[in-house]
């Protein structure tokens, strides 16, 4: 079984392209300041020869920005952006292998609440890879969505936005969720004032209102903290299912995720799905890149974003943070 470090989706790519290709697909139009950054790294021989001394895993741009913000790094501006790497290396680059990128993201569930709805209630959910947990509550926040009809609301604080397109069941409620439960290598702690400034890290600087939403939704699930078990989805998810009560439908479920596994081991996690699916163990919603899995590779590859899936059924393009939902299933 292959680790952490061989982080295939990416793997195959040299540094400079991984930064370029950040800043041209994902930062562009999103975060200028971290877009002018990668590219700035991209095109920098000392950075990038700084970089290439970590594992493959610990070159991430969202990596590399995060431990910057956590050490304060002055962003604004380039030269001395530059000049700060090169002269905080030691403290960037024991921060860079310390951490994980862990962004965790609820604003996700605002596209997963319709491929949810289409599933028997009430639910029993088995999130893998799930950070804070903070995804294991698609009952406890709003959502509102924007049609080229109308408005779909769902009203609670904090409150995600989502442009639909497309005919996506959207449900006037939230799934009714008895069970809930987590899986991931390093679990973060929502009650942890040192793992919730890692969160706030993560998200890109311009993104105020995002960084706002992941506040609240931290207010909101640390009233009632969820369990994430320390483990891993290859070899720890079947013991974890066993919990979930019987009188639930069990959902294994998972967003931005998978392409940290070796393609090997991504297609033995869908044969383990797939028998699941079989014997009527659990349902299976993956929200993940289009390349992740055979079932979707036939989709648009060049687009950022996910493909969102029931039980091996491509429904759906999902934006990376949540914020649309292109509809294409039934
Ligand atoms: C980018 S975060 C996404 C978190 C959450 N799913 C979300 O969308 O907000 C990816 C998470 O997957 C976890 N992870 C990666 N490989 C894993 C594995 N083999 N088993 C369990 N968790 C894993 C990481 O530790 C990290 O917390």
């Amino acid at each position: 079984m292959s680790t952490l470090a061989d982080w295939s989706g990416v793997a195959g790519l040299d540094t400079p392209t991984r930064y370029r290709q950040m800043a041209e697909t994902e930062l562009r139009g999103v975060s200028p300041t971290y877009e002018r950054l990668c590219l700035g790294i991209a095109e920098d021989a000392e950075i990038i020869a700084l970089l290439d001394t970590l594992p493959a895993v610990k070159r991430q741009p969202n990596l590399l920005l995060g431990a910057a913000r956590i050490l304060d790094a002055p962003l604004e501006d380039d030269a001395a952006f530059r000049a700060w790497v090169i002269a905080h290396w030691p403290e960037l680059s024991t921060e860079m292998l310390a951490r994980r990128t862990q962004t965790n993201e609820p604003g996700r569930l605002a596209t997963l609440i319709p491929a949810l709805a289409q599933l028997p209630p009430p639910l029993a959910l088995v999130e893998v890879g799930a950070s804070a947990g903070l995804c294991l509550f698609p009952d406890r926040y709003g959502y509102r969505y924007e049609t080229d009809a109308d408005m779909v609301v769902i009203d609670a604080e904090p409150e995600f936005p989502c442009r639909v397109t497309g005919p996506a069941p959207l449900p006037a409620a939230p799934p009714h969720v008895t069970w809930r439960a987590g899986l991931d290598l390093h679990p973060l702690d929502v009650t942890s004032a040192e793992d919730v400034r890692w969160l706030q890290a993560l998200v890109w600087p311009e993104q105020t209102e995002r960084a706002a939403r992941l506040t609240a939704a931290v207010e909101v699930v640390r009233r009632d903290p969820p369990r994430v078990v320390a483990g891993d989805l290859r070899t720890d998810l079947d013991a974890l299912v066993a919990e979930a009560p019987s009188d639930a439908t069990v959902v294994v479920f998972h967003t931005a995720v998978l392409a940290y596994l070796s393609r090997e081991d991504r297609a033995a996690f869908a044969d383990h799905m797939r028998a699941g699916i079989d014997i009527g163990r659990w349902h299976w919603v993956s929200n993940e890149g289009p390349s992740v899995f055979a079932h979707t590779e036939h989709l648009d590859r060049d687009r950022s974003g996910f493909v969102l899936s029931v039980d091996l059924g491509p429904l759906a393009y999902s934006a990376p943070h949540g914020s649309w939902l292109e509809w294409f299933g039934g």
